[in-house]
This record gives C-alpha cells, structure tokens and sequence, in this order.
C-alpha cells in the first residue's frame, strides 16, 4: 500500500499489544499508515515485545502500563488521546485450562476489562471497536465448516464463555451508541511467527497449545509431546482444527478497521470468521512439521483431553469477499515460522 503522507495518520489504541496476535496487529497497522498506541500491564507478556515491534517498523510504540480492569486509569489513557479513531481489543487472558481451574479469575478480568474500554467508548465516541472474539464461541459444531451464522453451542470453558458474553456485552453496547460502529472477529487457530523471526507467541509456563508443543519438544525443551486422542471419528482418529498463520490474521484486523473507516458495513456490530477455510488433523500437523523441520518429532498417542472440539474449520468466505482478505501463508510457511521463533527463543 501506497501510504499518503498527507493523510492525517489515524490514531488506533491496541489494547494486549504485547501479546501474540496484538503485536503482529500492529506490527500490520503501522504498515499500512495508522498511528498505534498501545496499551498492556504485561502480566501474561514482555515489554520487549513492543522493542521487536519497534525494530521490525522502525516506529516507537508508546505503550500505557495500565490493568484496564481499574476504571480510572483506563479512562486517564483516553483524557490524553482524545482522538482516537478506533480500538481493538486483544486485552484477556486465554488458557482454557486455566479458565476451567479459575473460572472467576476470567470472568473478572476479562469481562472488567471489556466493560470498562465500552464506557470509555462511550463516554469518548469513539467511532470504531474491533473485539477479539473466537471460534470458541460455536462449542461443538454439529456441521462443518461454521458460517457467522452457525448456532452458538455451550461454551466448553469458562473462557469460551467469556467471549460468548463478551459479543452480547459489544452487541448490545453498540446498539445503543448512535455513530459508533463494531466488528467481531472469530479467530479460529492462530499459529506461526512474523517472517522477520523477531515475534512470536511465547507461552508462560508448558504450553497447552499444539504448535509451541511441537516446537518445544522439537527443540528439546520438552522431552516428548502427547497426542490428546487418536480415536475421534476424523480422517486419521485425531482432531481436526483451523489453523491461521498469525500474520494473515493481523492483516485481517487492518482490513476490518479500513472496512469500518470506509463505513462499508452494514451492521454496527459485524461478525466474520477468521480461518483458513481448511481443517487438518493433529498427525496431519505433525507430519507437515517433521518435513519442514526434518526434525522426526518424538509423539506419544495419549487420552483424549476433556473439553475438545472434535472438528472444527470455517468458511471464510464472508471475510474473503467482504474484507477483501487474501490470505498468504499455507501450512507449511506455519510450520516453518514457529521453528524458526522456537529456534530464535532458544539463542535469546
Ligand atoms: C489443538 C488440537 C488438542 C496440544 C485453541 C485455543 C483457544 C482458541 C482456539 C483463540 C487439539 C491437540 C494440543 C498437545 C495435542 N483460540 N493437542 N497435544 O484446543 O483448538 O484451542 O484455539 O481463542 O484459545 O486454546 O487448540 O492448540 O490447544 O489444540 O494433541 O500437546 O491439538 O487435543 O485437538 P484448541 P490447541
């Protein structure tokens, strides 16, 4: 893209933007001309995240060190940017395990959190609002792919159900606010690294995730990874996800943000499905590992773990068509990144 120096560059506040997907966010953002601040008390990420992202755009992100779940230092962050043009928010915690161990914890954090960016909004009219929502929220899909329209099953966690809520608390908030509009996006399986090598996910503590647990034990940190099931009614027994590379995902949330800017939306609180479009099993994801690594991965067929979705992939056609998305890494550019970040985590 083009960028026209003599458009005023439109302030967007990333809220996580420390995390795995709100760092590449903007990362995308600053690429395509917006002006990002950033907001993230770094409990579950680094404040050198934002240096890599610094060094990978050449721009200096100023980050706010604020929990957004204390009302007053929220609403101090918008007393000094009173022209904030659109906000995503990335800002939650996100380990299913975790949430079914502390449900309370998830609720508070990251219903709090949610509550007190919307009055803000509110209160600043602030015109855009892009939540960071999940394929969590279809539960156990009777019929794949899942559509925007696929019916909602009951959350398998106490996170899914945080961002269950979290779409009625933005859906209804907005349908009261006059001018101000949304979008939902429902990431399906984020994976990989920024080309660059300077980002990546890194998980706190072992990692419950299927990528950074085959990246670890590839790498030595985990002497041996477990395949949760093996006997599920899919193609080869094991489950069956939609995986996203990170950046296609970033990407996304910038076309979503130009989408509302153009006012192309029909709704002020628009749904899309941020996959692939295509569905691959564990073992399917391993064996693509182990050739693009040509690392043999040492696996163990365990039981299955409790709460798994058997299969799940989306049609992406709506953000396709309508966001003008077009996706650019495969399964194996997936692959490849995530070693090379696992590689790059171990040197650091
Ligand atoms: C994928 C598959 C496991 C680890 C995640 C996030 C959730 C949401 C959706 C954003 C499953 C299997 C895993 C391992 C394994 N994302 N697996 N051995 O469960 O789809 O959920 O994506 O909101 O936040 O947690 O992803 O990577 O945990 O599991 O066999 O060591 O890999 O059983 O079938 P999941 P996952």
């Amino acid at each position: 893209m083009i960028f026209c120096f003599l458009c005023i560059m439109k302030k967007i506040l990333v809220t996580g933007g420390s995390g795995y997907i709100g760092s590449h966010t903007i990362v995308d953002l600053v690429k395509n001309g917006f002006d990002v601040i950033s907001v993230d008390n770094n409990s579950r990420s680094s404040p050198d995240v934002l240096k890599a992202v610094e060094q990978i755009t050449g721009t200096r992100i100023k980050n706010y060190n604020v929990d957004l779940c204390i009302f007053d230092d929220t609403h101090a962050i918008f007393q000094e940017n009173n022209d904030i043009e659109g906000i995503i928010h990335f800002a939650a915690y996100k380990a299913v395990g975790e949430s079914v161990e502390n449900p309370l914890l998830y609720f508070e954090n990251n219903l709090t959190s949610l509550v007190n960016i919307l009055k803000c909004v509110a209160e600043f009219k602030v015109p855009h609002f892009v939540f960071s929502s999940s394929c969590t929220v279809y539960g156990n899909p009777d019929k794949i792919p899942v559509t925007e329209h696929t019916p909602q099953k009951p959350a398998e966690s106490p996170y899914g159900s945080t961002k269950q809520m979290g779409e009625d608390i933005v859906r209804q908030t907005m349908n009261s606010l006059k001018n101000q509009q949304s979008i939902l996006l429902r990431y399906f399986n984020p994976v990989g690294a920024h080309p660059s090598g300077l980002i990546g996910e890194i998980p706190i503590g072992r990692p419950a995730n299927l990528i950074p647990a085959i990246t670890q034990t590839a790498i030595g940190k985990l002497p041996q990874m477990q395949v949760w099931g093996n006997d599920y009614d899919t193609r080869d027994g094991s489950c069956v996800r939609d995986y996203i590379h990170v950046s296609d995902i970033a990407h996304a949330h910038t076309l979503a943000l130009n989408f509302l800017l153009e006012e192309k939306n029909e709704s002020n609180c628009d749904v899309f499905n941020l996959g692939s479009g295509n569905g691959f099993t564990v073992l399917e994801v391993i064996n693509t590992f182990e050739k693009v690594s040509g690392q043999k991965l040492n696996y163990a067929i365990g039981p299955r773990r409790a709460g798994d979705v058997i299969a799940i992939y989306a049609n992406n056609d709506k953000a396709v068509k309508l966001l003008n998305w077009k996706l650019e890494f495969g399964l194996e550019d997936m692959m490849r990144t995530a070693w090379e970040w696992e590689k790059k985590l171990k040197n650091i």
